[in-house]
């Protein structure tokens, strides 16, 4: 990719993955606790569960893991089973298909092992199933034969973790969610850890950077480590180009805003929904479908990805008739308020 079409591509502020972070999000990823930088609440809960289980030399309790995009879950699964000094085997919920590929990875598992589950809403029901008896009782039950002379039989499984990661708790039966001992949320950063994410990387990528740079970066990143990855990463690019490599605070400026990411972090999607909202349908309440069908964008990139981020920023709101813009929404756009004309807030 030439570095014109990189600063051109719109999607830099998407949390999801694009496909050439994967390398880079290796050689960045955080691989204990120690260095996984902010979410505190979670480190200590994992702190003190790991250690107790590891006092009484069990497994420990199955762990769910869910938020936003880009904020760590893979990562933190990770951590947990070099923590745990444990194998760890990745897979996710749309991956297991059939109930044969879910046996053929329990009964090769060995105590204590990590099954880490991504995606894990998208499970299909008779998955699920068999995972109830076995997170529970650490048993596959088998279904030998067909018609009436078929027959369970119960195998013994070793006392795994399941470590299941989703962004979207709402779409997990409550019988499997009930199965995790441990449930985390994870928030979206503040600035200043976001900006202690982005000192470390630069250190990794030995990358020359100005505090202020840092701080410039950090804003427009919208809270999520693998955003602000993903900038310095294209600042570093810019930079290499335009001058001689050493990341300031001017060049800085200028290769955000060639990007199109203003000083909140938010692109042309982001000012596209929330200009959409404001002038189409007067702010709203709005459904969720309407707003895709005005912009132009997938329903669930605006739910997973988009909305996330304006809600924390306090530019959107959801109500039980549908999604609204907020005072600050017009505010940032520089938009006459459309339900008091004339009046600019
Ligand atoms: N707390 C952190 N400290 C430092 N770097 C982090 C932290 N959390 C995430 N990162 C960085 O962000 C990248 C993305 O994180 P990760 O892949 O764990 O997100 P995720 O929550 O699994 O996202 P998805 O929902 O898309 O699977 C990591 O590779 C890592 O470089
Ligand atoms: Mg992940």
């Amino acid at each position: 990719m030439t570095i014109k079409e990189n600063i051109n591509d719109k999607r830099i502020t998407t949390s999801k993955e694009l496909k050439n972070d994967s390398a880079f999000d290796l050689t960045l990823r955080p691989k204990s606790l120690k260095e996984f930088i902010g979410q505190q609440k979670i480190k200590e809960n994992l702190k003190i569960f790991m250690s107790a289980a590891q006092g009484r030399k069990e497994p420990i309790e199955h762990v769910l893991l869910y938020g936003p995009p880009g904020l760590g879950k893979t990562t933190l699964a990770h951590i947990i089973a070099k923590e745990m000094d444990v194998n760890i085997r990745v897979t996710s919920g749309p991956a297991l298909e059939r109930s044969g590929d879910l046996a053929a990875i329990l009964t090769n598992l060995e105590n204590g092992d990590i099954l880490f589950i991504d995606e894990i809403h998208r499970l299909n029901k008779i998955i699920e199933e068999i995972l109830y008896p076995a997170m529970e009782e650490y048993a596959l039950d088998i279904v030998i034969g067909k018609g009436p002379s078929a027959r369970t039989l119960r195998l013994d499984l070793p006392r795994f973790t399941i470590v299941g990661a989703t962004t979207k708790i709402s779409l997990l039966s409550s019988p499997l969610r009930d199965r995790f001992g441990n449930i985390y949320h994870l928030n979206f950063y503040q600035d200043n850890e976001i900006g202690e994410i982005i000192k470390r990387a630069a250190k990794i990528l030995k990358i020359e950077t100005a505090p202020n740079a840092i701080n410039q970066i950090a804003s427009r990143a919208r809270k999520t480590p693998r955003i602000a990855n993903r900038l310095l990463k294209r600042v570093r690019d810019y930079v290499q180009v335009k001058a001689d490599g050493k990341i300031s605070e001017e060049l800085t400026s200028q290769a955000l805003s060639a990007l199109d990411i203003d000083e909140f972090g938010l692109d042309e999607i982001d000012r596209k929904i929330l200009e959409t909202i404001i002038t189409k349908f007067s702010g709203g309440p709005v459904g969720l479908n309407t707003i895709a069908a005005a912009t132009g964008e997938e329903m669930a990139t605006i739910e997973d990805v988009y909305e996330p981020f304006l809600m924390q920023i306090g530019m959107l709101k959801r109500t039980a008739k549908g999604r609204v813009a907020t005072e600050n929404a017009y505010q940032h756009l520089g938009l006459t308020d459309v339900k008091n004309p004339g009046k600019l807030l």
